[in-house]
């Protein structure tokens, strides 16, 4: 079923991150008058940074705190410890964490090092759940249309696990490692249902290289062969395009 309250907007990259932190600092703001927490999926990859950049300045001009701020990230690779400069967690740390006033006890990031991935994966949607579930949900898009890491074949019905890297995610991520064969080759990700259950979703893809793919995720057919298509599914989900990645 497709749903009517999929918005798109489309600009230069500093208005369309201005609009996304204007809905998160709208959320941030609004829970903290309420005396609640404020639930946020963030994303790795270096689609968001600008956005991140754009968080980072309202906290050091403008006041903006995250001290109502509890994260979930979308992914991780297996193996990198904490402190491998590549891992996802030390990335979020050097692109936003450390740069604004989030409580470090707030902040998750799935497990890299783990025995029986399967506990791990649950422990992470537990965590999730326990939370009160993700209010707003940032996500990139892969070229061959993943969303966190959930590669071509991914279902709907598909949950919090350890995935084998796709052939293309492992080439595009070799030259940050500074070769093929220095990519883990599995990962952890949040599941396409995980990420469903977020209340408001907003993907954000940069660069003419994701036209064709955000244009099939958009309006192509529905299914595991480009699993960011399962966001035609979700009843809240904004596209925020730059204009090479919207092809105007
Ligand atoms: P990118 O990655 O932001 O580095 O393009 C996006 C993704 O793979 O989800």
């Amino acid at each position: 079923m497709q749903f009517s309250s999929q918005t798109a907007q489309v600009g230069e990259v500093g208005e369309i991150c201005r609009a996304m932190a204007d809905e998160v600092e709208a959320l941030i703001k609004g829970k903290a008058a309420g005396g609640e927490k404020v639930v946020l999926g963030l994303a790795t990859g270096s689609t968001p940074l600008p956005f991140y950049h754009e968080l980072i300045r309202r906290h050091r001009e403008e006041g903006l705190s995250f001290q109502n701020v509890v994260s979930f990230n979308l992914d991780e690779y297996e193996g990198l410890g904490r402190d491998h400069e590549r891992s996802y967690w030390a990335e979020m740390w050097q692109n936003l964490f450390d740069h604004v006033d989030i409580d470090p006890g707030n902040v998750s990031v799935p497990p890299s090092i783990f025995e029986d991935a399967e506990a791990a994966a649950a422990g992470y949607e537990a965590a999730i759940r326990e939370a009160g579930g993700i209010d707003w949900q940032l996500l990139g898009i892969g070229g061959e249309g993943h969303i966190g890491f959930n590669e071509k074949g991914s279902g709907e019905e598909s949950r919090t696990r350890r995935i084998t890297l796709a052939r293309k995610t492992i080439e595009d991520a070799a030259p940050a490692f500074g070769g093929e064969e220095n990519v883990p080759t599995h990962a952890i990700t949040m599941g396409v249902a995980t990420i469903l259950e977020a209340r408001r979703i907003v993907l954000m893809a940069r660069g003419a290289s994701k036209r064709e793919i955000v244009l099939r995720a958009m309006s192509g057919e529905v299914g595991p062969e480009v699993p960011a298509s399962f966001l035609q599914n979700h009843g809240n989900v904004g596209w925020f395009l730059d204009n090479d990645a919207a092809g105007s």
